[in-house]
């Protein structure tokens, strides 16, 4: 078991044995920020002897008196207001490292409780081309799903694709009109999008073509099946762009149920909000107005214009018997409630969503009240250009994603050719796209998710700073001095253990095992930056440790235990950036 654990474990019997009637489960042992505190504190004894009106440094007192952690720590002391303090011993810290390269674990321990969690994200809209407002939601989505399993639970990925909607009248007449086979056949989105664009001047100019487009919408909703043939394929046409995208991200999902999949179930849907007395008539629409149960500043169902709060009502059922985006999305939490009763539903959208699963949320709370599942909204700011505006092309039109990747791997490749001229090309080429792509990647994950960040290719391709390519680099150097060893015939010394002596080994070792608490902030939290500003301070400890402390030019047994730690720091170098999705190379 990993230290950390065992301490919590310990403390945890330790504070019942004070407080038969404490909920442990808050006395959690978390890293110090500054170790010349300790390796590890607790601060929760504070918060349990402030309930109970107890001197909080007497409880701590109390609480060491029934705790035994001589075997794992050098030292125990009691800090500030009641803050506990555990030094770990320098051999629980080898053995830990050294169990570590034996694959024993990976500084991190597998969720206790498993929970079913479904991540809805990327959910792109048929007929258009992804662009980049969809890279957050995919990229981040993705880390979120890889951390989620990798901790252990059951992860259900579901792409919530943008398959039905009154757009679909105006595709439907464009195909019908003005379709273009060639240009379908050679870039089938474009020549989609173009129709798209077309007809919606065409029917702002014309109201016959207007009249047209609904006439097509309303054959489509009926089951018309010449239109419905026209849509699957328009369906299957984007799923394939979707998929070359998802290809190259490396992003895979369990599901792609699109909106129309939840058709059969909207009428139902509408009919129990309305029995229920949750939703009604207004002007001709069914809508969810506020129940009043929240204090007004927290409810989604006002608004502040001019110092009153006016009705801001969630509509169910446009006047025209449409069901629209709300709708949808409470029959798909009811499907996914029924199929795979998730402890925990995430949605991954940009911040402009906010609004609508706020109310979404407290429709389905008001309709199921009994229901126990979580659900929770990790939303995202926007991507900018240089001039602090939404990213555009030089020509202000909206960056088609593929482009994006293209121009990444193009401009990741200059730089390898410059700096690797030695390397045959398939594998400059190979090079260019791992470091292209991760780089992308990486600048999407590293700022604060509701942050919007500036989009620049020069700093995400930089090799210093917290950038992907220093990372990266960072892997490669570590895998080289393998490759070296190699070469002079140096292999680890058969049963070599860890021993650690300067304090730069020490503060990398430290930091190693901090990776489980840093995987499981981003699981709580749902923020992948944790894990970038911990990859990168690992880095910057491992190029300290690697300046001071000589490795292949070390003697016996000295060179096998810096081997060792130059081992794990490989490893878990790599299943961090794994974690944000980012591929490894082992020479750049
Ligand atoms: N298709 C939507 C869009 O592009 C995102 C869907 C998000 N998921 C959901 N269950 N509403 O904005």
């Amino acid at each position: 078991m990993l230290p950390s654990k065992a301490l919590e474990q310990r403390l945890q019997t330790a504070v019942l044995a004070v407080l038969p009637e404490a909920d442990v489960t808050t006395v959690l042992v978390r890293p110090c920020q500054d170790t010349k505190f300790g390796d590890y504190q607790t601060s929760a004894l504070m918060a349990l002897a402030k309930a109970r009106k107890m001197n909080p440094r007497q409880l701590a007192t109390d609480v060491l008196a029934k705790l035994d952690v001589s075997d794992l720590c050098a030292k125990t002391d009691i800090a500030g207001a009641g803050f506990l303090n555990f030094f770990l011993k320098p051999e629980v810290l080898q053995d830990t490292l050294l169990g570590a390269v034996q694959g024993k674990h990976l500084f991190f321990a597998k969720a206790e409780q498993p929970k079913t969690v479904v991540i809805d994200f990327s959910s792109p809209n048929v007929a258009k081309p992804m662009h980049v407002g969809h890279i957050r939601s995919t990229i981040l989505g993705d880390s979120l799903a890889r951390a989620f399993r990798l901790l252990g639970h059951n992860v259900i990925t579901d792409n919530h694709i943008g398959d039905w909607g009154t757009q679909f009248g105006m595709l439907l007449l464009g195909w019908k009109t003005m379709l273009d086979k060639a240009a379908l056949e050679t870039d089938p989105i474009a020549e989609l999008e173009r129709i798209y664009k077309q007809l919606s001047a065409d029917c702002k100019a014309d109201e016959s073509k207007l009249e047209a487009a609904k006439q097509e919408l309303v054959k489509l909703q009926a089951g018309d099946e010449e239109n419905l043939g026209i849509w699957r394929e328009m369906i299957a046409l984007s799923q394939n762009q979707f998929d070359t995208i998802y290809g190259r991200l490396g992003v895979k999902f369990d599901h792609v149920l699109g909106e129309s999949f939840y058709n059969p179930r909207l009428k139902s849907v509408v009919e129990e909000l309305k029995t229920k007395g949750i939703a009604k008539e207004s002007d001709g629409a069914i809508c969810v107005f506020s129940d009043g149960s929240v204090p007004q500043k927290e409810d989604p169902f006002l608004i502040q214009r001019d110092g009153e709060w006016n009705a801001n009502p969630c509509l169910i059922q446009k006047s025209d018997g449409a069901a629209n985006y709300a709708t949808t999305d409470l029959a798909t939490l009811e499907y996914r409630l029924e199929t795979w009763s998730p402890d925990k539903i995430i949605y991954v959208t940009d911040g402009r969503q906010q609004l609508h699963f706020r109310q979404v949320f407290s429709v389905f709370r008001r309709w199921r009240p009994e229901v126990k599942v979580q659900v929770e909204h990790v939303w995202f700011g926007a991507i900018l250009g240089d001039d602090g505006k939404p990213f555009k092309t030089r020509s202000g039109d909206t960056v088609k994603l593929s482009d994006l990747l293209d121009e990444a791997e193009e401009r990741s490749f200059k730089t390898v050719n410059e700096k690797s001229a030695d390397l045959d090309e398939v594998t400059r080429k190979e090079i260019a796209r791992v470091v292209g792509i991760g780089s992308v990647k990486y600048q999407d994950l590293m700022p604060n998710r509701q942050s919007d960040y500036v989009f620049s290719w020069d700093k995400m391709l930089a090799l210093n700073g917290n950038t992907a390519p220093y990372l990266l680099y960072a892997y490669t150097r570590i895998r080289s001095i393998f490759r070296k060893a190699a070469e002079q015939g140096v292999v680890v010394a058969p049963g070599a253990t860890i021993h650690l002596k300067a304090a730069d080994e020490l503060a990398l070792a430290k930091q190693l095992l901090n990776f489980g608490f840093v995987l499981e902030g981003l699981v709580d939290e749902c923020r992948p930056n944790y894990m970038c500003n911990y990859l990168y301070d690992l880095a910057g400890l491992y190029a300290r440790f690697f300046e001071n402390c000589p490795v292949l030019k070390a003697e016996e047994p000295e060179r096998s235990s810096r081997l060792l730690l130059c081992e794990v720091t490989a490893k878990v170098l790599k299943q961090g950036l794994e974690v944000l999705g980012i591929e490894t190379t082992e020479k750049m």
